[in-house]
């Protein structure tokens, strides 16, 4: 009998997130099943400390160590639970990588993750900060969030009401120390309803040559789009948007408007509310490709910081506080990062 958990000490995390940056942490939990969670969470390791639960490491900046143990989920189970031909019901175990998963929907026939494609991380963690692109958000295509309620001390299944989604933000975020993730079931239709008129996927459709496109080949046509614009965290550390685009009141995107009239404006997530481009303010404040050493902010998109290299956590972040400054300094709008900061504040 495994005991469904690996304890490592000292471990380092520099592979364990996007950004590339050095950090360690006193003890590090692998957990291959999830039944062993309870007896985890009661470990001396894990239960004196204050720990962290970590996916694909695509979200988060380690601006210190971690300052207890790391939990994290290498279950990797992703089957249908059930299909009657008009969707089917699909579940993920949370180590499962999100890519490789909108892929192997797609190749069952199954639609809706399409715009979601080539975003890093985990299963589960989508759900966390309701992971969203090209007009798609995750928290739309999932049933059931499965997770350790660590108050109750039980297994708990959220619904989509529970679950609370809204602009990347979910339960999850709210209750941020209460639920550890261990499984995600999607429902998914068979008919696909694209969503083409969202940043550019018709034109790059066009560039494909394709009129009547399949969810596939949406698919396709967003990991182009990604590829351009956003760097492969492969090649150079980053974590995807660094800060969410600001939701104001409509009266103050009017007010903007008037002064810059090429600022972007999207819905926001109520009538009267209006969603701000942030990458256009920070390149309208000139940072985009700027560079502080090995901290920078990359040249084919103001909206992610990178590391050249050897940048730490603190150059980030401290790069990240003079963006943000800027902005509202300029444009009286306060932007916030996205990603989860471990060892300061914002
Ligand atoms: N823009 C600039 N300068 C730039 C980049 C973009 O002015 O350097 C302007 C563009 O002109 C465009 C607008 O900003 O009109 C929006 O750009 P984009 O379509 O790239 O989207 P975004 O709002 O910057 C969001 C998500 C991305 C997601 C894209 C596409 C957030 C925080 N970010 O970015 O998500 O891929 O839309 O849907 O909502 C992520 O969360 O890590 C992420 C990459």
């Amino acid at each position: 009998m495994t005991p469904g958990y690996r304890l490592t000490a000292n471990a380092p995390l520099r592979d364990r997130n996007t950004f590339g940056v050095q950090a360690s942490a006193p003890w590090l939990v692998e957990v291959d099943d999830a039944s062993a969670l309870a007896e985890v969470m009661a470990l001396p390791q894990v239960a004196e400390s204050e720990s962290l639960v970590i996916g694909g490491g695509s979200n988060l900046l380690f601006a210190g160590d971690a300052p207890g143990a790391v939990i994290a989920m290498a279950t990797h189970g992703l089957r249908v639970l059930s299909d009657d031909g008009e969707q089917a019901r699909v579940r993920a175990d949370a180590g499962v990588a999100w890519h490789p998963l909108v892929m192997w929907t797609l190749e069952q026939g199954l639609c809706g993750l399409e715009n979601l494609a080539l975003i890093p991380g985990t299963a589960g963690a989508s759900p966390i900060q309701n992971i969203g692109a090209y007009g798609t958000e995750v928290g739309e295509f999932i049933a059931v969030v499965e997770a350790l309620d660590r108050h109750a001390g039980a297994m708990v299944r959220l619904d989509r009401d529970a679950c609370a989604f809204a602009y990347r933000d979910s339960v999850f975020k709210h209750q941020a120390d209460r639920y550890l993730v261990t499984a995600v079931e999607f429902v998914l239709p068979r008919t696909p309803h694209l969503r083409l008129d969202y940043a550019g996927i018709r034109e790059e459709l066009g560039a494909m040559g394709i009129s009547a496109p399949t969810a596939r080949e949406v698919a396709e046509a967003v990991i182009r789009i990604r590829r351009r614009k956003l760097p492969d965290p492969a090649v150079v550390g980053n974590a995807g948007s660094f800060f969410k685009n600001p939701i104001v009141s409509q009266a103050q995107a009017d007010a903007l408007l008037v002064d810059y009239p090429t600022l972007p404006v999207f819905r926001g997530d109520a009538p009267h509310n209006r969603k701000l481009s942030a990458a256009w303010m920070i390149e309208a404040c000139g940072w985009k490709g700027h560079r502080d050493g090995d901290a920078g902010v990359s040249a084919a998109h103001a909206l992610v910081l990178v590391n050249h290299g050897q940048a730490t956590g603190a150059a980030l972040l401290g790069l990240a506080r003079r963006i943000a400054e800027s902005v509202h300094a300029r444009f009286g709008v306060g932007i916030e990062p996205e990603p989860k900061i471990i060892g300061a504040r914002w």
